[in-house]
């Protein structure tokens, strides 16, 4: 029997994920970004302060683009791409040529062994990944392993329930012995179609655009290897593997400030259960995320909390999705970020300089709502 890691290279070799692009400019200038890149998200990876500005950067299952992505938009940094597929490996070669990335190394292997290069990393990329691992957990330390003592893991692997209906579909394609092959996927794709319209896969398939593409679909219906992780899930698997959670990257996911439609009761019983609850209670109650996306430190840094008297000394920066639509209106995600009219003038003081105790005392409330909405990331000063 084939050892899994084998199993996986193999899919990846016949369908690289994701599909290839060919210019990374072009694909940043549509307003596409890598979850985690310093260059964006700074206050999120490290909220104490970036430890320097020359980064060592670790991209675990790198795929087709991701390293050469993380080279390309962080010039003064080192990167290092690794994953088991050639094919994803030689599009980075492609890319690395065209961008001149005289900054990223591709390593061909895989990351359970990641120790055996000798060297530490400042920040560990590893986006769906893990979960397509025999042992999620042994790859989890295997990458804590090399991580420098303020270095940050940047981490995704599937939600449970949003893709209840992809493991039927899986497990059916997997009895049927469908191959990952062309006419397969034709076969497949003949199967999902025909669907009735309460079948669960709809919940997945409707709200996804990867499925469109034949490495996506390959990823998501006809996967050999494949898991996913409930809140209380994500936790265990960092905090059981010699790493510390810091966050998540979409805050309005896992907090009920992040939902309109709570009902006031409910919201107020949310309110006095302590957040770790309040996290996998939110994922119980709007089934919204698709993938858990997270930060883990190898050393605890101390958590954002906006109830003690640290929340003076935050410093709020815009998260970098945020769009001004108007003199006082802003938007992320395509929706309208609800302001009232006292809260637009310390709003739009944002500076990513200035703390909120400097912005005003009786901005407390709004900073934490607005963080736990995830359009505000906080750095300490
Ligand atoms: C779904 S793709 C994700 C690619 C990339 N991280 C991204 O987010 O775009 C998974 C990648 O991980 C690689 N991979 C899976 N298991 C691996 C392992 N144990 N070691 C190294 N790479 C692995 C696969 O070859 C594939 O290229």
């Amino acid at each position: 029997m084939e050892d899994v890691s084998t199993i996986v290279a193999k899919l990846y070799e016949g369908h690289p994920y994701p599909p290839p692009i060919l210019d990374l400019s072009k694909a940043i200038s549509q307003g596409n970004y890598q979850v985690g890149d310093p260059t964006l998200w700074a206050p999120l990876l490290w909220p104490e302060g970036r430890p320097r500005q020359k980064l060592k950067i670790l991209v675990a299952g790198c795929g087709t683009q991701q390293a050469a992505w993380f080279a390309f938009t962080n010039r003064d940094s080192d990167v290092m791409g690794v994953d088991l597929s050639e094919p994803s490996l030689a599009h980075h070669r492609y890319l690395q040529e065209k961008h001149a990335l005289q900054n990223l190394r591709l390593f061909r292997g895989d990351l359970r062994e990641v120790g055996k290069i000798g060297e530490n990393f400042d920040l560990i990329i590893c986006t769906g990944v893990l979960h397509h691992m025999a042992d999620p957990d042994e790859g989890a330390r295997a990458l804590a392993g090399v991580m420098v003592n303020d270095g940050v893991l940047v981490g995704m692997v599937y939600a449970a329930f949003r893709r209840t209906g992809v493991y039927m579909m899986q497990d059916l394609f997997r009895r049927l012995e469908v191959k990952p092959d062309a006419s397969g996927i034709a076969f497949a794709r003949q199967v999902l179609a025909s669907l009735p319209p309460w079948h669960f896969a709809h919940f997945h398939i409707n709200a996804s655009q990867d499925v469109k593409s034949d490495a996506g679909f390959v990823d998501t219906f006809l996967h050999p290897q494949d898991r996913a992780y409930t809140v209380p899930q994500v936790l265990a698997l960092i905090e059981g593997n010699g790493l510390h959670f810091q966050g998540w990257f979409e805050n309005a996911l896992y907090y009920p400030e992040g939902s309109d439609s709570i009902a006031p009761e409910l919201r107020a019983r949310l309110a006095k259960i302590p957040e770790r609850d309040q996290w996998a209670s939110m994922e119980l109650l709007m089934q919204w995320a698709h993938w858990h996306f997270f930060f883990a430190r190898k050393r605890p840094t101390p958590a954002i909390s906006f109830s003690g008297d640290a929340w003076k000394s935050y410093v709020p920066h815009y998260n970098p999705g945020i769009r001004r639509l108007a003199q006082n209106q802003f938007s992320r995600l395509g929706q309208p970020i609800t302001l009232s009219a006292h809260e637009i003038a310390p709003f739009s003081a944002v500076d990513g300089v200035k703390t909120v105790g400097e912005i005003g005392a009786h901005t407390r409330q709004m900073f934490e709502r607005l963080w736990k909405q995830g359009h505000i990331m906080v750095s300490k000063a």
